[in-house]
């Protein structure tokens, strides 16, 4: 039978002189047939939804406008994705002009440092830039296993896995060790990613006050005996604040109340302890006694990446569960090697931790004496000089680059809407002259803003503030 016959026989029917005669043609023929066949529901043949709507009606880009209109109405340029030239140290490059930086985490220079550099290139000449799999199938190379040794040797540890990313580590291990039935309860200054991770896993999730072990105390009494297991979480060094919690209470709180200990070192790793051990050099205390180490390596360690050191058991449940470390890419070759090259640079040489230390306390010292509100940092690597309103943080950052000084604000939602600071961070690199320099400079600038904010400004930024 050919399509000629199939189609003379087809014009005889009544389906096909149904077909002419209904509006929209064949389709529409079809759609009424399929109706009255029962095989459509009226309701799937009209659009049931409307389109979705434009990515610029969201609310969350609605509250961006609204910040960049207020920026706009106050003449401030942004702030954040400035570009900068080469690699970043005391000095940094922006549009061809050199300023003084304060504001990357390179806190022992080792980013700068030619054997970091070598290591990360040889380890390219040897494995690529990729290791191209996950480590769980062929993203495995022995210079995983070395760095992932030495940081485990460092906390005294059974073992370590190194993650892509930082973030990726806390999110990952948190949201797999952690279940509903469970407790978290954390600092309420955490990093985000600890408190995407408490999300993730779906435990109950309680913040205590900053740095008030009492009141952390008073949480677990409350909550301890409605949950399964507890975790406490807490970092070694506060980012925003540059302060840090009192170990030893943490742990004796821990034990008493059957939970585990996960502290992030992301910015005590090369900071605190004499010998930059972290917090636990700090405190003098058996790392051993943490049950979960967790850190970066985009800090102190120049590189990319996360680490969770801990015991046996735990290391190996996350190698096979951990979702940001099972289907993810395994850390590149560049990263791996630059991360163990710095970290052997860190054990050899204690000096830079010193003169870290010296710098900071210099920092604080120099701020305090010009009556800057460095609020509670204990003049490690992160000080914080608290400006108040957001306007005023950002002008002020404006004003620095005018001067010759990379610092940049932390605003809301990073921090409350009235507690924008700018954060400098310090490292070993930067000389005692750059230091004062900066402060003095600060002092000045801040006074000058104060004195030019219109009461308009003001009105307008508690408009904003509601
Ligand atoms: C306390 C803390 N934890 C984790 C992270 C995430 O680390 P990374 O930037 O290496 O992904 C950061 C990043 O700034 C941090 O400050």
């Amino acid at each position: 039978m050919t399509n000629q016959d199939l189609g003379s026989r087809e014009s005889q029917t009544p389906w096909t002189e149904a077909v002419e005669r209904t509006p929209g043609g064949l389709k529409g023929a079809a759609r009424s047939f399929a109706k009255a066949l029962g095989t459509i529901r009226p309701a799937e043949t009209e659009p049931k939804y409307k389109p979705a709507i434009p990515f610029g009606e969201l609310h969350i880009f609605q509250s961006m406008n609204k910040h960049r209109s207020v920026a706009n109405m106050f003449g401030l340029k942004n702030p954040f994705y400035r570009a900068h030239d080469g690699r970043l140290g005391a000095i940094a490059v922006h549009e061809g002009r050199e300023l003084v930086n304060f504001a990357s985490y390179d806190y022992l220079g080792l980013n700068q440092e030619p054997a970091v550099a070598e290591a990360a290139k040889a380890a390219i000449d040897e494995c690529g830039t990729s290791v191209s799999a996950s480590r769980l199938v062929a993203g495995e190379r022995m210079m995983h296993r070395e760095l992932e040794r030495e940081l485990a040797d460092f906390y005294g540890s059974d073992a370590c896995l190194v993650f892509v990313s930082g973030h990726a580590t806390n999110i990952s291990t948190i949201g797999l060790l952690m279940a509903p039935e469970d407790l978290i309860v954390q600092d309420e200054l955490m990093h985000n990613s600890a408190i995407v991770g408490a999300k993730l896993s779906r435990a109950t999730a309680i913040n205590f006050r900053h740095n008030n072990p009492d009141h952390l105390e008073q949480v677990l009494r409350e909550n301890r005996e409605k949950h399964k297991n507890a975790l406490i979480v807490a970092e070694g060094l506060y980012s925003m604040d540059g302060d840090f919690p009192d170990l030893r209470r943490l742990i004796e709180i821990k034990k008493r109340y059957g939970c585990w200990l996960m502290i992030d070192e992301a910015h005590s790793l090369g900071v605190m302890g004499k010998t930059g051990r972290g917090s636990f050099e700090h405190f003098g205390i058996d790392p051993r006694e943490v049950d979960i180490w967790m850190g970066t390596l985009s800090k102190t360690l120049g590189s990319c990446g996360g680490y969770i050191c801990g015991n046996r058991d735990l290391i190996e449940m996350l190698m096979y569960h951990a979702p940001g470390f099972v289907y993810s890419v395994g850390l590149s070759p560049p990263a791996t090697a630059a991360a163990l090259a710095a970290l052997r640079v860190l054990k050899s040489d204690p000096a830079r931790v010193a003169k870290l230390r010296a710098n900071g306390h210099l920092f604080v010292e120099e701020a305090k004496k010009a009556g800057l509100d460095t609020m509670t940092s204990a003049g490690y690597s992160v000080v914080p000089v608290m400006v108040g309103d957001p306007v005023r943080a950002v002008r002020l950052t404006d004003r620095l680059l005018e001067r010759g000084i990379n610092a940049l604000p932390i605003i809301h939602p990073a921090v409350p809407m009235k507690a924008a600071r700018i954060r400098f961070f310090i490292t070993s690199k930067h000389t005692p002259e750059q230091i004062r320099s900066t402060v003095k400079i600060v002092a000045e600038e801040l006074a000058n803003i104060a004195k030019r904010q219109s009461l308009m400004e003001r009105a307008t930024l508690a408009v904003v503030a509601r």
